[in-house]
């Protein structure tokens, strides 16, 4: 890791000069501290990955969340990341084609929401058009309907603040301030955004039951829906057509943005496929899928029953449909809620203030 040796010289020169003199080499030195978050084995995946370039200091992420929450990032002075990723709604924003942005332009997708992303490593954004977020980033901050950001104006920006300017200091060990690292704080705040204190993760830990309903749901659940929203993440992390539209139009300004992630791959397979999103938190991401057009979870589970689009890409194990009785139903929706992490909102709720 990049960092790793600046720290075991600063070591190394603690204890050569601490025998000789009586300087403190640490006296003006300001250090950050690398550290790793805690991840719960109830997430299934293994370690916590980071690009070498940019790992998670604590006065990175927390110059990250400053600029997160930020609104004078925009054009305008009035939308920050947060304005369409809001905590209490698990970094979603309750849209379906949000008009929040700096243009009060409808957009083309719905917010996804931002949790466990440190793991989201086959592509971000719902085509996984994005490779990692410190290249995804400076999408929202400069599109014209989101933060429609100058980076040079950014960057004067935050040079003329005090308080930005000796934190992206400290954090990046430089007195300028690129773009780039103005990504990169962001991605380390967003890489913290772990969710993993759901009644069902506590249930997995031996700490808290599950009622018979949730129980049932939960068989339901496996039976049906894990193959993709694979148990752990709740996500298997790839792209799926699950039979939402028959045809998908292509008008040539929108360079196949209504394609999925064909658009990205060429790959016949890949017309209408979408990223498969978690069902962690579900309860407080509506509207749902890639534009928002289901409003309930309900409706959710009446699209996999009577409302499959037969196509050529369509997933396999949804030819059929999911056909489910009222009780299990029921109780599908039940174990869905015992996936909402109050834990979480509560902590990123706090943390915003
Ligand atoms: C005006 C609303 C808006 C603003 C402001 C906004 N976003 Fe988003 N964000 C979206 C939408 C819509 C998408 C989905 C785009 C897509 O997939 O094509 C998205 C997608 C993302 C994703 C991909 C998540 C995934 O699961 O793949 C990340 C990460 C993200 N945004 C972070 C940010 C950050 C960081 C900021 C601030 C610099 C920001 N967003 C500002 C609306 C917004
Ligand atoms: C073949 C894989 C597959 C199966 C099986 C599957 N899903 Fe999905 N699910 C997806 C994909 C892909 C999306 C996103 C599609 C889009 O937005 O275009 C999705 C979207 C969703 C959403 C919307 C999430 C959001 O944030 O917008 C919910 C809720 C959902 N599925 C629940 C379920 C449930 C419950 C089951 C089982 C009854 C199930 N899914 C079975 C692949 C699958």
């Amino acid at each position: 890791m990049k960092t790793l040796p600046n720290f075991l010289l600063l070591i190394g020169l603690a204890l050569t000069t601490a025998c000789s003199q009586d300087i403190d080499p640490f006296e003006q030195v300001q250090q950050v501290h690398y550290f790793i978050p805690e991840v719960s084995s109830t997430l299934q995946v293994s370690g916590f990955p980071q690009p070498e370039r940019n790992v998670l200091s604590e006065e990175g992420v927390l110059l990250g969340k400053k600029l997160f929450f930020d609104p004078k990032l925009s054009s305008n002075g009035k939308v920050s990341c947060a304005t369409c990723h809001m905590p209490q709604l698990a970094f979603t924003d309750g849209e379906s084609l949000g008009k929040l942005g700096v243009s009060g332009q409808a957009l083309l997708r719905t917010s996804p929401t931002l949790v466990n992303l440190a793991w989201q490593l086959d592509g971000l954004f719902w085509d996984g058009g994005a490779n990692d977020l410190e290249s995804l980033n400076f999408a929202p901050l400069t599109h014209p309907d989101e933060m429609g950001a100058n980076l040079e104006e950014l960057v004067q920006y935050l040079l003329s603040s005090v308080e930005y300017r000796q934190h992206f200091e400290l954090v990046f060990e430089s007195e300028l301030i690129q773009s780039a690292h103005i990504s990169r704080a962001i991605s380390q705040y967003v890489r913290t955004l772990i969710s993993q204190d759901s009644k069902y993760d506590q249930w997995q830990m031996g700490k808290a039951s599950l009622s018979d309903l949730e129980l049932k749901g939960y068989q339901v659940y496996k039976n049906n829906c894990s193959s993709c929203h694979r148990e752990g993440l709740f996500t298997d992390r790839y792209f799926h057509n699950n039979g939402l539209d028959k045809e998908y139009p292509n008008p040539p300004e929108l360079e196949g943005l209504y394609q999925g992630r064909f658009r990205i791959t060429s790959n016949p397979k890949d017309m209408g496929a979408y990223k498969t999103p978690t069902l962690r938190n579900i309860e407080l991401t509506a509207p749902y899928m890639h534009d928002g057009r289901f409003k309930t979870l309900e409706e959710v589970l009446d699209h996999y029953q009577n409302g499959i689009q037969i196509n050529e890409s369509l997933a396999p194990q949804l030819i059929r449909g999911i056909v489910l009785s009222p009780e299990e139903k029921s109780s599908l929706l039940a174990f869905l809620s015992s996936l909402t992490d109050s834990v979480f909102i509560q902590k990123h709720l706090q943390l915003s203030n």
